[in-house]
């Protein structure tokens, strides 16, 4: 059972995990958890897309077989996702025996509805792309754009899905589900691209030119369209699953959601009378020197590295906090470092630092109970309030980095308030008023510090629980409860110090 089924893009085995794979991993991760803290149950899968051209010309071009290529490399993706902190419950892949049998099936199931035939196809193919072109996607000087490498003409028997007939059913259901793909500039894209009128897909590919993919149950001189097979992932994982389908969220790139994610995953379902997904999330690119990082362009970066040189969360944080959801961001190494030092190591961990001496120093490592404030307490709470509402306000819209702005906005903040309140003063005063105010100060710090380790506990996982771990804090679960502003940590046994962010070392002959 699911009230939340949550799919990232299945990566094609053709090449290692970058970057942009790794931040739609992170970036279903941050959903998936964030909906877990909201209550919901949630089931989150991910993958790998093994079969096609893609990949045969990649296994050939290495002179290994198709299967140990994707073996290697699927491997590869798996392992990703634990050093990245993601929770994903399942990983698929398309060369498995449970997701064939469902492809077998459903093809079966539109041929036998007579929603696939056989017909003849002629046109100009993409080898790159894994599809035909046609004459709108020439230059203006009639060559083939660079995006599609090699280009030829082909003429073959071929078998295809009735799109066409289900074009008036899908402009009509994106008129009645405005908001089926996020952003909204993305759902326009779609609706713009059904105004002209849809061909037939062709789903076969003759095995002399591709051996390399699911055989057609009723006709083995074919095989399937690399992505008829790979799109029913989602619905073939989770097929002996009751309750999990339909899925609630798919999160891709935008690269892939005009036409596949959003015309013929949609038919193709509601030809075979199964449940629609009920979103699609495009997200945008990362760019590295202006254009997109991908393997074709050898421009990419190695997220493990970072991570290991780093920390998975602040690699998570980096991600998250610099790419508005929908747009395209830039990565460098400089923007990265930004990042680290100053909202990481500077604001975020010299808080837990302060807060950890200062409790020591002054309250001999108990957080002590707050009294009466004054106006920087109120101050302090009243941010609070209105951040802890737009922090989950904004998730639910997928603004995480907006957020996150916010809530370093609130960590800023508790910093001020120190430096307003200078616990280090107040210690030295014999005053009791200025005891109790020293006493009140340092639980207004424990308990923003642990306030924000809780919101940011979908972005950073480990270092929310380190955090947690350091002040006391046993984290109750749900953030209905966790990111009220209370007493819990009254009593609470600190640590003396904790280095979240180390600051990284001088960067000698490291490249950008
Ligand atoms: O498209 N920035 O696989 P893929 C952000 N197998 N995201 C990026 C990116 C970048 N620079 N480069 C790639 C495929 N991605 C198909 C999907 S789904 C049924 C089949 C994203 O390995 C890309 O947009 O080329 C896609 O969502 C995912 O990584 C896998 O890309
Ligand atoms: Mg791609």
């Amino acid at each position: 059972m699911a009230d939340f089924y949550i799919t990232t893009a299945i990566s094609y085995v053709n090449g290692s995990p970058h970057i942009g794979h790794a931040y739609e991993l992170i970036l279903t991760d941050v959903i998936a958890r964030f909906h877990r803290l909201m209550g919901d149950r949630v089931y989150f899968l991910t993958g790998t897309d093994e079969h096609g051209q893609k990949v045969q010309q990649s296994a050939r071009a290495r002179g290994i077989p198709a299967q140990q290529i994707a073996d290697e490399i699927s491997a590869q993706f798996k392992a990703m996702g634990p050093r990245l902190g993601a929770t994903n419950d399942d990983f698929i892949r398309t060369t498995e025996e449970r997701h064939k049998a469902v492809v077998r099936e459903l093809l079966q199931r539109l041929f036998d509805k007579g929603d696939i035939y056989l017909g003849e196809y002629r046109g100009f193919y993409s080898t790159r792309q894994e599809q035909f072109l046609q004459e709108k996607d020439r230059n203006p000087d009639g060559s083939w754009p660079e995006l599609y490498g090699e280009v030829s003409e082909i003429i073959e028997p071929n078998y295809f899905f009735r799109l066409k007939a289900y074009q008036p059913w899908l402009v009509e259901f994106l008129a009645k589900n405005e908001d089926f793909v996020f952003p909204k500039f993305r759902q326009k894209q779609v609706v713009e691209f059904l105004k002209e009128p849809l061909n037939d897909l062709c789903i076969s590919r003759p095995r002399e030119r591709l051996e390399w993919g699911i055989p057609l149950p009723f006709d083995p001189g074919y095989v399937t369209y690399v992505w008829f097979d790979a799109l029913v992932n989602y619905y073939s994982a989770v097929a002996a699953k009751p309750g999990v389908w339909p899925a609630a969220l798919h999160v891709i790139g935008k690269d892939i959601l005009v036409p596949p994610h959003a015309v013929y995953w949609p038919i193709m379902l509601h030809a075979a009378g199964i449940e629609l997904p009920r979103g699609i999330l495009a997200h945008g690119w990362w760019l590295r020197g202006g254009s997109k990082m991908s393997k074709s362009a050898g421009n990419v970066q190695d997220p493990l590295a970072l991570a290991d040189e780093f920390s998975a969360d602040s690699l998570r944080y980096f991600l998250i906090r610099e790419m508005n959801v929908g747009q395209d961001g830039d990565f460098s190494r400089e923007l990265f470092l930004a990042r680290y030092n100053s909202d990481l190591a500077n604001d975020l961990g010299n808080l837990v630092n302060r807060v950890l001496n200062m409790t020591g120093r002054f309250a001999g490592g108990a957080v002590p109970a707050a009294g009466v404030g004054g106006d920087a307490e109120a101050e302090l709470r009243a941010l609070w309030g209105a951040t802890a509402g737009e922090y989950v306000a904004l998730f639910g819209r997928h603004q995480f980095h907006t957020g996150l702005e916010r809530l370093f906005a609130f960590v800023k903040s508790i910093n001020g308030y120190v430096e307003r309140r200078a616990p280090w003063k107040l210690g030295k005063s014999a005053e009791p008023a200025d005891k109790a105010l020293l006493e009140t100060s340092l639980a207004t710090m424990a308990e923003s510090l642990r306030l924000a380790s809780v919101a940011l506990r979908p972005v950073m996982p480990a270092a929310s629980e380190r955090i947690a771990g350091v002040l006391g804090y046993a984290p109750a679960g749900r953030w209905t409860d966790e990111l009220v502003w209370g007493g819990a940590l009254a009593g609470a046994r600190v640590a003396p110090s904790l280095v979240l962010f180390p600051r990284p070392q001088p960067a000698a002959g490291k490249a950008p």
